[in-house]
């Protein structure tokens, strides 16, 4: 009778979870459901919109007052919706509960020169963000997502902020199609590979890498969350993301594999929660972020200063020890650099608290600089750089080309992949990898010739522009096909 125990434990779990999660759950969803009807109306109401034929756009992005890149891709997708579909009203769910929904649009229109119609916005504000705040754990954002749901289902929900385990909770409870841009993946392959490698890294620190036991467990930790994960992903109906780095991730994540798991995830009724009937993607499209290049782009081309500025956060990785010892190794190959007669300077703006700064007397630091200073080291600087390694993007790359400057960047992630491409077949700026590499791409660019100089620059201002343009932006939205999941009634 041995062999029988099996199939009855399964049985019971089943039972057990029909009766204790699955009736109650519908029960639930039904009172959701019929509660939000009536939200939906009121909403509509206070907008001064007649209910028929319009249709709600949710975008869950928990931080969307915090002005950053991210942030950015969001309202630009809103602002392009007004314009285009006036039957949608966009809602945003919000955890700023301290900020109203005029304090909100007026910041954006003051940070990013947005404009937004109130009377297609509406904000849903979260109180329960401080879930998410410090831990990557997914059951916070879960949590959220239920607090969303259950204050206003919309006809389409799109995750911007890379929260991907909410998408259970919103299929669950609100059956509604789910979309997503990404910016970043939660779990990579690498964190995955490292652990098994058990290599040093970021994310693992020495004591867990020493330690078999441990190792094996976080292992099992991130087995998990990468299987969950890519169900998660596989349960949206389109996904879009900010660069190559990120599609080439996000897509061998959408592969990703497990048998063992599978197994388990068939056999529990854990399936359940990922059967969305509008799924699934299997690959996810490049959207490029718009970059605000108006102003920078209308900056002259020639008669700029020989500056190599750096526009980058004083952080490790950005790595400015090694555009200080390139630009040493620059003076010492060419001393007349460093003399009064074609003196070359760096500028390093952004930040530097503890400067390794052996070349100080041609070297400038201007930490916390405000944006009007740095367009006007942007207006007037010859050169770009920027020495991080597998940068994902790099806007300060993009930045760096719209105003005029010649790139010189590290020889990978996005700008290697997606910005400092050629153009028409000709380069549109320079990449290296080592302090040499990138002393002797400083001096290229700096001995170009007039001709040669001001085409270069040309090129990459053209491109910078049209490429990581708000039209661009919005063609790729309009690509994910996203409008065709919006139900008709
Ligand atoms: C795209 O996402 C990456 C994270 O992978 C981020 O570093 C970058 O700033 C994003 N780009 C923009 C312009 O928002
Ligand atoms: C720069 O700004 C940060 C945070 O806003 C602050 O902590 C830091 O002290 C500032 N540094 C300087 C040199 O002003
Ligand atoms: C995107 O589609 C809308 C119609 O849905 C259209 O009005 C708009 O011009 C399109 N945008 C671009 C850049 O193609």
């Amino acid at each position: 009778m041995y062999y029988m125990s099996i199939p009855i434990t399964l049985f019971s779990v089943w039972i057990v979870w029909i009766g204790s999660f699955w009736i109650p759950l519908q029960f639930y969803r039904a009172n959701l459901r019929a509660a939000n009807r009536v939200r939906r109306t009121d909403l509509l109401r206070r907008l001064g919109r007649d209910s028929k034929d319009q249709r709600l756009v949710g975008f869950f992005h928990p931080y969307c007052n915090a002005g950053g890149g991210g942030e950015r891709v969001l309202w630009t997708a809103i602002a392009a919706l007004q314009r285009s579909e006036p039957n949608i009203v966009s809602i945003v769910y919000s955890g700023d509960t301290d900020a109203s929904k005029d304090e909100i649009i007026s910041k954006v229109k003051a940070r990013f020169d947005i404009n937004l119609d109130p009377k297609g916005l509406d904000f849903v504000f979260l109180t329960s963000r401080k879930f998410i705040e410090d831990s990557t754990w997914p059951v916070g954002s879960m949590y959220l997502a239920w607090e969303a749901m259950s204050k206003l289902i919309p006809d389409l929900y799109i995750d911007t902020m890379g929260y991907a385990f909410t998408f259970h909770v919103v299929s669950l409870l609100a059956g509604i199609p789910i979309g997503a841009y990404v910016h970043y993946p939660t779990i990579s392959t690498n964190m995955l590979n490292r652990v098994k490698s058990r290599k040093r890294g970021y994310t693992n620190s020495d004591a867990i890498s020493s330690s078999t036991f441990l190792s094996q467990g976080k292992l099992l930790y991130y087995r998990f969350f990468m299987y969950y994960y890519a169900v998660s992903l596989r349960s949206s109906a389109f996904i879009m993301v900010n660069s190559s780095w990120t599609q080439n991730h996000i897509n061998s994540i959408l592969q990703h594999s497990d048998t063992l798991l599978d197994t388990l995830h068939l056999l529990t009724p854990l399936w359940m929660l990922s059967s969305s009937k509008y799924g699934s993607a299997t690959s996810a499209q490049i959207v490029y972020p718009p970059c605000d290049t108006r102003e920078m782009s209308r900056y002259p081309l020639t008669g700029r200063d020989r500056v190599i500025l750096s526009l980058a956060q004083f952080r490790p990785e950005k790595d400015h020890p090694t555009q200080l010892r390139a630009f040493k190794q620059l003076l010492k190959d060419h001393p007349e650099y460093a003399g009064a007669e074609r003196p070359v300077k760096l500028v390093l703006i952004g930040g530097s608290r503890n400067p390794d700064d052996e070349a100080r007397s041609n070297v400038e630091f201007i930490v916390n600089a405000s944006y009007p200073t740095m367009l006007s080291w942007l207006a007037r600087a010859s050169i770009g750089f920027s020495t991080m390694v597998d940068e994902h993007f790099g806007i300060n790359v993009v930045e760096f080309m719209a105003a005029g400057l010649i790139p010189v960047a590290h020889k990978s992630g996005g700008p290697l992949q997606d910005i400092i491409v050629p153009f028409n077949g000709q380069p549109t700026g320079y990449h290296a990898e080592s302090v040499e590499g990138f002393a002797e791409a400083l001096q290229t660019a700096l001995s170009l010739s007039n001709e040669e100089d001001l085409a270069v620059r040309q090129r990459a201002r053209t491109w910078a522009v049209q490429r990581f343009s708000e039209e661009e932006f919005e063609k790729g939205w309009n690509a994910s096909g996203w409008k065709s999941f919006l139900p008709s009634n």
